[in-house]
């Protein structure tokens, strides 16, 4: 059975397919020839995992599903949300970075979160898994693994930031591990 996953990001393909078995096989967009650049335009991560999932279905025809993520900060009503990848204006993550802290100085409500949601589109229909991780921003960055915002987010319960920690820590308690684990038990279940 062939499954697309809605990304280029062939790391994160290799390591799903990995978590998934053999019974799927995980196509991606270059595997099936979809060079689009595709719409994400929702205000929400389900609806922009929605828009990619559901745009592969109807161009391809083929079952697919798509993840979208980002960061939630409560002082900041939710910002930068579905604008976390281009927070500052640009793709940078140190700009990034810099504005979130440069936005909370002063404030000591620091509560954050992590969130995926992904979209599955199995025969037409849509299947939505969500993961999140509570933690909050702290005043300044530390360590070095990892990428996006893992500098200046520590998760609860623990008192390093996710650039700290190895990725395969990281990878336990994720946000993106843990709607994963939620697609693929559905998965397993679907096409065992
Ligand atoms: P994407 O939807 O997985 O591409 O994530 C969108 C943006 O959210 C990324 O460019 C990062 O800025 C941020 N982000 C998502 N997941 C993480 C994470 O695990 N660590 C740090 N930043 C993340």
């Amino acid at each position: 059975m062939e499954l697309v996953f809605a990304s280029n990001n062939q790391h994160k393909v290799d390591e799903v397919q990995a978590m998934i078995g053999t019974n799927i096989t995980l196509k991606s967009l270059n595997d099936i020839g979809c060079l689009d650049e595709i719409p994400e335009t929702g205000d929400t991560f389900a609806q922009n995992a929605g828009q990619k999932s559901r745009y592969v279905y109807s161009q391809f025809h083929m079952d697919c599903f798509a993840d979208d993520s980002g960061l939630e900060i409560d002082a900041l009503s939710g910002d930068p949300g579905v604008n976390s990848a281009h927070y500052s204006g640009s793709r940078d993550f140190e700009d990034n970075m810099s504005l979130v802290l440069e936005r909370l100085a002063g404030k000591t409500d620091r509560r954050a979160r992590f969130k995926t949601v992904i979209s599955l589109i199995k025969g037409g229909k849509e299947h939505l898994f969500e993961g999140s991780i509570e933690g909050f921003i702290s005043q300044q960055r530390s360590g070095s693994k990892g990428f996006g915002y893992d500098p200046i987010f520590v998760p609860e319960g623990y008192d390093i930031s996710f650039s700290e920690m190895s990725a395969d820590e990281k990878n336990r308690i994720s946000h993106r591990a843990k709607a994963m684990e939620k697609l693929i038990r559905f998965l397993n279940s679907e096409y065992s």
